[in-house]
């Protein structure tokens, strides 16, 4: 397995260019499921989760091409030949479970396994569900997999989420395009992803109203088209980049970014004392020159501090001059970092959803071992401010979502580089 080595202390200047959207680019993929039209995707991510999805894709029968150097897949489901999603592949990515709507609305059938339990939660399906058989799918629990089928086909509904999810909102706009009436999805959740969902399903003729707010309507058509669509960029990636010279020390420009992808976390980052500024071409983050302040973070579904920024934002507050609290109200097990954290010298104490952060003046290098994708590039982002050298190993959680981090963050003066096995 490959492991990546980082010899901290270096500070950063240069460039930074921000890719595609990973949880956008895996909730339109299965969108191209809803028609039988060539769905084209430009700027999408080269990444380890978007092969899995293109795995899961062909095996459905569907044309996926395109090489993960140009960007562009084209998805062609022109024939669905099989309508079971393995467990062999969705045990390896959740997101899997986003084909369960577009299969039932295109051919009122689907057989996918349950996701399981992951690194970092429980984390059910139980709303996916509960939404698609208000649409009148009926739905089995057998050996592990949902075997879903609904005679006629899907009817709209009114339906409202009993909890923010991002999945089970995609699942169910997706559903609702090919639905016999008008959906009211209400307390959707507001994710940028969503929004750019809902945009490339417009342009493929779906009629979808209160795009970007809690309640979405969707009134159903016969029938889709294919459409070009060119995926948002990544704002997690852009966070995380973001929070390199504030933890290494030193300025750089994330080509691309925008702030209102990312205020909550923005707001976070000025108050450490970072400077952040934005312009034409993007978002430059300089250090902060006086010491790291304390803050205090509380995860919430969008437009709050995203969980999928918690474990990197952590990195910088282990060497700030005090002491942070970090709540994590999405997910009841991701301070798999902490421990991590405290090898390299930080001082974390962990209470349940609760971790206490008592800055450190420095960390040092050491070997450390990805948990989950967001704590494999904290442990980067603490190594590039750490003393020494820093191994860590497992990266291949890396590879789900992060393209090109050694070149990114070498290109910029970080002494970064993967050691393969
Ligand atoms: C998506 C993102 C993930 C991010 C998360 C929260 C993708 C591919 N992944 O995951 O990176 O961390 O949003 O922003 O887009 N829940 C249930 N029952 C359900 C569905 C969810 O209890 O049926 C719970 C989950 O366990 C979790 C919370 O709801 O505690 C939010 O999860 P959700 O928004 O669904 O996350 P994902 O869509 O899986």
């Amino acid at each position: 397995m490959d492991r990546i080595l980082v010899k901290g202390g270096s500070e950063l200047a240069g460039e930074i260019p921000i890719s595609g959207a990973k949880n956008a680019c895996l909730a339109l993929m299965p969108a191209a499921l809803l028609t039988q039209q060539p769905l084209i995707l430009t700027n999408a991510p080269a990444l380890s989760d978007i092969s899995m999805m293109r795995k899961l894709l062909t095996s459905f029968g569907c044309e996926v091409d395109g090489s993960q150097n140009n960007r562009i897949l084209t998805i062609s489901a022109e024939r669905i030949s099989n309508h079971i999603a393995e467990y062999e592949i969705v045990r390896k990515m959740r997101a899997s479970i986003l084909v369960l709507g577009p299969l039932l609305a295109r051919d009122h059938k689907a057989v996918v396994s349950l996701p399981g339990g992951c690194a970092i939660g429980a984390r059910p399906v139980d709303v996916h569900l509960e939404g698609l058989e208000a649409m009148g799918a009926l739905l089995e629990l057998k050996d592990g997999y949902i075997f879903a089928e609904v005679k006629g086909g899907l009817t709209a509904v009114d339906y409202t989420f009993p909890l923010v999810s991002v999945g089970a909102t995609e699942n169910l706009i997706m559903a609702s395009t090919l639905a016999k009436g008008t959906s009211f999805l209400r307390n959707c959740a507001l994710e940028p992803e969503i929004t750019d969902l809902c945009n490339c399903l417009k342009a493929m003729g779906a009629k979808i109203s209160g795009t970007g707010t809690s309640t979405i309507i969707i009134e159903g058509v016969s029938s889709l088209n294919g459409t070009t669509h060119a995926v948002i960029l990544d704002r997690i990636e852009l966070g995380t980049y973001m929070l390199a010279p504030a933890i290494a020390g030193g300025k750089v420009l994330l080509l691309g970014g925008k702030l209102e992808l990312v205020n909550s976390f923005t707001d976070i980052l000025s108050k450490t004392g970072c400077q952040v500024i934005e312009s034409e071409m993007g978002i430059t983050v300089e250090s902060s020159k006086k010491g790291i302040n304390p803050v205090n973070i509380s995860t919430a579904p969008y437009p709050g501090f995203p969980t999928d920024l918690q474990a990197q934002m952590m990195a910088l507050l282990t060497l700030s001059n005090g002491v942070s609290k970090l709540e994590e109200n999405i997910f009841e097990n991701r301070f798999m970092h902490a421990p991590e954290l405290n090898r390299m010298g930080a001082n974390i104490l962990v209470d349940g959803g609760t971790a206490t952060v008592t800055g450190v003046s420095r960390l040092k290098g050491a070997q450390v071992m990805a948990t989950d994708l967001r704590a494999s590039i904290s442990l980067i982002l603490a190594a590039l401010g750490a003393q020494g050298e820093t191994i860590i190993s497992r990266v291949y959680h890396l590879d789900r979502g992060y393209e090109n981090v050694t070149a990114k963050l070498s290109a910029c003066g970080a002494r970064i580089k993967r050691l393969s096995s």
